[in-house]
């Protein structure tokens, strides 16, 4: 019996209270997402079951039943509020997916902080771009990354404590410093967590746009509402599965879904902190003897490569349902993995912005390779024309995405910038900012981005921030950045950069260039190639024209060059 039941049944009727009831809410009520995902599973019977399962690089392994994940969650709770720390306080959380990364969440919200995850592999600039815009006032952070928070910090006269998971015993620490190990701490049986409200803030995830800073997208404790119930349906999650949701939590797939929809439906779920490689994510499949694995098409495109042979060695008879998200699935994967796995990955779609997952494909639907599916029950969306904003009448007409506003994942605002969140809604719909049609069955296809954000396996990246960051290179006069298509991460980035008088164009050069965003921004905002040309297009108020690069990269049509510099 499938979780979702009949999704044509769902949708009739539908009213957000079906969760509200399962888990015990009533509007009004105290609701906390930290105490949700601990202390109630231990109230139901499930203190012993094991929650979190994980695996670090070196094959070292690490077990908490949610009693464990109650208790050390509540001492982490007790620390930051030892420390001074207030409610609504910003606390980031700067690490590998390590176990304290999980839990440190949940303890954040307990005391009633705003959770703030930044992707490990963040550069110092990133880092501080993000944390300067929501004047955090604590990160928490392995040594590894301490040398990237120590340059930045004087910078930080707000950020007050940086706690160190991992110090070594006796070493010396710097001022603001403060050492925490969630191992040694003695255990606080009873925390009373912070009686945070549906709109009371939770988490605070970081996204891209192409002008402009990165936006920090805020959501609320009431989020749990969605959260909950789209991994109840859409992932399928039952008592007995295992649980594998590939996702970092740096990004809202390893919050949203890979803390707290798993850890509220009470179910095991397996961590892996390692590199990718298909052996081992096989390997690790094998050995956990995982059920529901959630990833992204990046990843299952690299399987796709790996190929078939690395398949037959392990057992993987184990998967019962297969989800993904963050990019376009391809048709051929869902097809592939049907044939390898005897299981298609279900394609989802929605975003940080979203917070929950808005159109899917269900358990026991009927799938369409290549098509996202439909919108969530409760969730209205449709495609509406980009100038009247008014949804098509027929079909197969390619337009915006456009979503009712109103389910309880959505973003509150973007953090210090509600200008630009009020941006996001038109004629009463909320734009994501993709396009895509609708066929005469209901079912959405994804066609593309509305803007030039580019998304490279998943992850957005903003031209913007690269070309800032390019410019700060002593060689560099001007650079446009632009995605360029790749088989596995969809696309890639790529820089066309004119030089400084002075400077000629060389291998030695293109790597130092890369190599000096890799370091400031991160692996992901790295050109892939970098192009040195002599001039670059540009309209004639002096706006770089990417559009042009991109099509050239892409073999598409130029289009409209009219208000080209040097046509
Ligand atoms: C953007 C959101 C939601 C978690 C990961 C990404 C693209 C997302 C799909 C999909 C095609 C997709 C969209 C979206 N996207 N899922 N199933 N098919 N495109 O979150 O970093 O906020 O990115 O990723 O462009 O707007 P994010």
């Amino acid at each position: 019996m499938l979780n979702i039941g009949s999704y044509d049944e769902r949708i009739k009727n539908f009213d957000w209270n079906i969760a509200e009831k399962e888990l015990d809410y009533h509007p009004g009520d105290i609701i906390n997402i930290g105490w949700y995902c601990s202390d109630r599973i231990c109230l139901m019977g499930k203190a012993d079951k094991p929650g979190l399962l994980w695996e670090g690089s070196t094959g070292v392994e690490k077990r908490y039943t949610y009693n464990d994940i109650r208790l050390n969650s509540n001492t982490i709770a007790q620390f930051l509020l030892d420390l001074g720390i207030k409610p609504e306080d910003r606390v980031c959380l700067f690490m590998d997916k390590i176990p304290e990364l999980y839990i440190g969440f949940l303890g954040i919200l307990k005391m009633g902080a705003i959770a703030q995850p930044l992707f490990s592999a963040f550069g110092d600039d990133s880092l501080f771009i993000r944390l300067d815009n929501a004047q955090t006032t604590a990160i928490i952070t392995q040594k590894k990354h301490l040398p990237k928070v120590r340059k930045i910090i004087d910078k930080m006269p707000y950020m007050k404590h940086i706690i160190i998971v991992d110090a070594d015993p006796g070493k010396p620490l710097a001022n603001r410093e403060v050492a925490f190990d969630m191992a040694k701490a003695e255990k606080i049986e009873t925390f009373d967590f912070h009686p945070t409200t549906a709109e009371s803030p939770s988490v605070l995830h970081y996204t891209s746009g192409t002008t402009g800073q990165p936006k920090g997208v805020k959501h609320v404790h009431y989020s749990l509402i969605s959260q909950y119930l789209t991994s109840k349906w859409v992932l399928d999650l039952r008592d007995d599965d295992i649980y594998w949701c590939t996702a970092d939590p740096g990004w809202v797939t390893g919050t949203s879904y890979g803390i707290i929809g798993a850890f509220s439906n009470g179910v095991t779920q397996c961590v892996l902190d390692a590199g990718f490689s298909a052996d081992n994510w096989y390997r690790f499949i094998e050995k956990y003897r995982i059920s529901m694995w959630y990833s992204a098409p990046t990843a299952i495109r690299s399987l796709m490569k790996a190929g078939e042979e690395v398949i037959k060695k392990y057992d993987l008879s184990s998967l019962r349902h297969l989800a993904s998200v963050g990019e376009p699935l391809n048709p051929e994967a869902v097809i592939w993995s049907e044939r390898v796995f005897g299981k298609p990955f279900l394609d989802t779609y929605w975003q940080t912005e979203t917070g929950s997952i808005m159109i899917s494909n269900y358990p026991g639907m009927k799938i369409k390779p290549g098509s996202m599916g439909k919108p969530f029950p409760g969730i209205t969306a449709t495609v509406i024309h980009p100038e009247t904003f008014e949804p098509f009448n027929e079909s197969g007409k390619i337009g915006l995405i456009a979503i009712k506003p109103g389910w309880p994942a959505m973003m509150r605002t973007y953090w210090k910038n509600e200008e630009t969140y009020q941006k996001k809604f038109q004629n009463g719909w909320y734009l994501p900012g993709d396009r895509s049609s609708i066929d005469n069955e209901g079912y959405f296809w994804f066609v593309g981005r509305d803007d030039d954000v580019i998304n490279t396996g998943g992850h957005l990246v903003s031209p913007f921030e690269v070309e800032s960051a390019l410019l700060e290179h002593p060689a560099v006069a001007e650079s446009a950045v632009v995605a360029k298509p790749d088989f596995v991460n969809m696309e890639v980035v790529k820089a066309f950069v004119t030089l400084k008088p002075g400077f000629t164009a060389s291998k030695d050069l293109d790597l130092e260039i890369m190599n000096f965003v890799r370091k400031k921004l991160s692996p992901l905002a790295m050109p892939q190639e970098i192009e040195f040309i002599d001039s670059l297009p540009k309209t004639r108020s002096g706006k770089i024209m990417r559009r042009i690069l991109h099509a050239k990269e892409w073999g598409e049509e130029i289009g409209d060059t009219s208000t080209l510099e040097n046509d």
